[in-house]
């Protein structure tokens, strides 16, 4: 099965459609978010700058994030195909993922954006709450994301949280990020004809809907 990358605005979806692909297909899920959340909690001075970055809505140094992703990329579970969810966020992230993928005669993968609106993500971001053992994703407002009892993960039992870069200034932030540094990685992929774009205002099984499609075709 080819790699797939999620590209996306903050809050479109890319955590939540991840697990499900994960669970489709078995691929090991790569999260930027969740690794440099896992480096923080060492509450040591790189765990710290981590910290006040995410906290500022800006991007953490690239070399961090280089390391940690290719160093992931060579465990033996990804070897049949990886979900990459919030990298490469930028060209420099964009050009070193593409020579590493060279160097280790890996196929480039499936590069989908997911399609969403300023306002509508801005609403998912009050209402989410997740799983901090497990990383299950739940949203309080949307009927189909909400956790079965409150402030309790479906899956396995522990309290739910709120995090801390999802306030609205944050997340201003975080969208001016992604503008000014991510979209010229999708912008890219789309100049190669390599991009698939996804309408992610939908309904949750409906945005899953449209990627299966893409990955049959993909991966015929
Ligand atoms: P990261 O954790 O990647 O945050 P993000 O990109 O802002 O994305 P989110 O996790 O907020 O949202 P998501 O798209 O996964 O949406 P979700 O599925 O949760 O990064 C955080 C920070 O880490 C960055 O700001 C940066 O500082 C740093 N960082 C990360 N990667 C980096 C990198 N490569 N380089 C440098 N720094 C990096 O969904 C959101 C909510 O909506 C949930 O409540 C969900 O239930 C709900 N929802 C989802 N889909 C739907 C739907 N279709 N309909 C209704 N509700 C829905």
């Amino acid at each position: 099965m080819k790699s797939i990358i999620l590209i996306a605005p903050p809050s479109a979806g890319k955590g939540t459609i991840s697990k499900m692909l994960c669970e489709k297909y078995h691929l090991p899920h790569i999260s930027t978010g969740d690794l440099l959340r896992s480096a923080v909690e060492n509450d040591d001075e790189q765990g710290n700058y981590i910290k006040q970055q995410m906290n500022l809505g800006k991007l953490v140094s690239d070399d961090i994030i280089i390391s940690l992703v290719e160093k992931r990329i060579l465990d033996n579970d990804c070897a049949n195909g990886y979900i990459l969810d919030g990298f490469p966020r930028n060209l420099t992230q964009l050009k070193k993922y593409e020579s590493f993928l060279i160097n280790e005669n890996k196929d480039l993968g499936v590069n989908i954006l997911l399609d969403i609106s300023y306002e509508q993500a801005k609403g998912r971001i009050l209402g989410r709450v997740s799983c901090p053992k497990c990383g299950t994703v739940y949203n309080i407002y949307t009927s189909d994301a909400r956790p079965k009892v409150f402030g309790i993960c479906d899956k396995c039992g522990s309290d739910l949280i709120r995090r801390s870069d999802d306030t609205e200034e944050v997340f201003k932030e975080r969208y001016a990020t992604y503008l000014n540094e991510t979209k010229p990685v999708a912008d890219y992929f789309k100049s190669q004809n390599r991009l698939h774009v996804v309408d992610s205002s939908i309904e949750i099984s409906k945005v899953f809907e449209q990627i299966e499609r893409i990955l049959e075709k993909e991966n015929d």
